[in-house]
């Protein structure tokens, strides 16, 4: 993969945020913070660029990191980014068919992790430790509680005419 012609990313968008950080490796971790923030991921693409531009690192050194840490997202992630709790609490309070009501309202079968239109993504994650308003999605930073299938619905109603 040629590093002077990557797709999809800003090279100079890229050289940017390496020279806030004083191009150092010991900055990798905030690199690659900046970094998701502005792609909301870490295209393959711009970890082999930073790889290759910070002395001391190499490609598979950066792989290494953004794959270590659960905090980095190596696959693209939607605008907003759904995360439906499947702890114990929230799964016996009815999050599957929320869950599947989501499925359908964005039209992703089981597996497909972001909407087609690249706005959405959707993603279970254990007990988000609010079990009292069980079941839960959380959209974003924005938490909502108690949620059905109809609710999630007119959520994600309001959300895609905001888009429109
Ligand atoms: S199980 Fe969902 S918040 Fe605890």
């Amino acid at each position: 993969m040629s590093v002077e012609n990557p797709h999809k990313i800003d090279v100079s968008k890229l050289d940017e945020i390496i020279q806030s950080y004083d191009c150092k490796k010991s900055n990798l971790i905030a690199i690659l913070q900046k970094v998701q923030e502005v792609y909301r991921y870490l295209p393959e693409d711009a970890m082999i660029y930073i790889g290759t531009k910070i002395e001391g690192l190499s490609p598979a050194t950066v792989f290494g990191v953004a794959t270590f840490y659960a905090q980095f997202s190596l696959e693209p992630k939607g605008k907003y980014e759904i995360k439906v709790c499947d702890g114990t609490a929230c799964h016996v309070r009815g999050s599957m068919p929320v869950l599947n009501a989501i499925r359908a309202k964005l039209n992703m079968p089981e597996g497909q992790l972001t909407s087609e239109n690249g706005l959405f993504s959707l993603e279970t994650v254990s007990c988000l430790g609010a079990c009292g308003l069980a079941p839960v999605v959380v959209i974003n930073d924005k938490v909502y509680p108690q949620m059905t299938s109809d609710a999630i619905t007119i959520v994600l109603d309001t959300l895609m005419k905001e888009e429109a």
